[in-house]
């Protein structure tokens, strides 16, 4: 079965064609990240104009690269949410309008629950479960536990800010590009991260929370300013990543050991983390844990996560959900009883 999945959430226009959940036969891309940059964030207006203009010619380009035609589409997998309303909106447009001239079914899909499959994509059967699920993107931070295909419970969540808004905005405030994630990634190798001494906050708690230590890298950079003093910011941006990725890996871990579940599956933008990766293969090896990531390409948003994810969820509901899908700009996991 060939599922076309988009994906319009935020501020990439993705497309992709994969067969059975687990091959891709297409993924197409285009970002939008210079189109924003100059803004210092996302504009929202701006998201929902970039995707209506990319749309289209990726999709040309998806079948082009795989061979194949319209006819050849089996089903169509959506983002129906969290993310920009506007941008969401493009994207069920998009998919519903294809669904009714291919007369095939529509699936809505949960943008969490997308990365969470981009692991399911990669490593298929390889994935036991029950199973620690922990989601770090930037709007989110969580940690899961999944008991089979779509069930999922909560282990700990955001407080405030999530993961990779806080890399983000740590970046601004050091004065680096939008998004901050990569380029902090990218510092932080040429960083001391031992140089500052940041909070590694509520170790003690299942959920998390990255604003207290945001709020400590602006009181170093403040102090620094005050005294005349150079900004080390290699120094700042190691120092900051290994305190935020210690603390989410210390939590994590605790949880894995607790829960006595030896599978980690660890999804999302902030999943792309050389730092958290090489401590994750750490962790894999000191104790005995499989730990799953995707590839890069699979890290960030992409459209091919959505199509696997929407195969998992066709072959468990059959569910055609043409002219029924809602936009969800706040759309939380559905969360199966304890
Ligand atoms: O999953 P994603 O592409 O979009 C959301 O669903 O939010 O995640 C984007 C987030 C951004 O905050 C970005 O800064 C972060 O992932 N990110 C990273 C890295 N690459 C992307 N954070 C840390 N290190 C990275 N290498
Ligand atoms: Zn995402």
């Amino acid at each position: 079965m060939i599922i076309l999945g988009i994906e319009s959430s935020c501020d990439e226009t993705a497309i992709a064609l994969v067969e059975d959940g687990t091959k891709i036969l297409a993924s197409e891309i285009r970002s939008q990240i210079e189109d924003h940059r100059v803004f210092g964030g996302v504009v929202p207006e701006l998201a929902s104009r970039c995707h209506v203009e990319a749309l289209h010619p990726l999709l040309e380009s998806a079948l082009k690269s795989a061979g194949l035609d319209y006819p050849d589409i089996d089903a169509i997998a959506v983002t129906c949410g969290p993310g920009l309303q506007g941008a969401l909106l493009v994207g069920v447009t998009a998919a519903d309008t294809l669904a009714w001239i291919l007369d095939r079914p529509l699936i809505g899909v949960n943008h969490l629950e997308g990365h969470i499959y981009a692991n399911f994509l990669s490593f298929g059967a390889e994935i036991e479960f029950p199973l620690l699920v922990l989601l770090v993107s930037g709007g989110h931070t969580q940690l899961l536990h999944m008991a089979g295909h779509g069930l999922y419970q909560v282990l700990g969540n955001t407080r405030d800010d999530a993961i990779g808004e806080a890399f983000d905005k740590v970046a601004r405030l050091l004065g680096l590009p939008y998004p901050g994630g990569p380029v902090i990634d990218q510092m932080a190798r040429q960083g001391n991260p031992q140089a500052f001494d940041f909070p590694r906050s509520m170790l003690q708690e299942r959920d998390f929370s990255f604003s207290g230590l945001k709020t400590s890298v602006l009181y170093a950079v403040r102090h620094l300013e005050q005294k005349k003093q150079p900004i080390p910011v290699a120094d700042l941006c190691a120092s900051f990543q290994a305190a935020a990725i210690d603390t989410l890996l210390e939590k994590t871990l605790r949880q894995v050991d607790q829960q006595g579940i030896r599978q980690l599956s660890v999804t999302g933008g902030v999943s792309a983390n050389s730092y958290l990766r090489e401590k994750l293969t750490q962790a894999a090896s000191e104790r005995g844990l499989q730990v799953f990531v995707p590839p890069l390409a699979l890290c960030t948003d992409n459209a091919a996560m959505i199509a696997a994810c929407g195969w998992y969820q066709w072959q468990r509901q059959k569910q055609d959900m043409r002219f029924q899908i809602q936009t969800h700009p706040r759309f939380p996991l559905p969360v199966t009883a304890a």
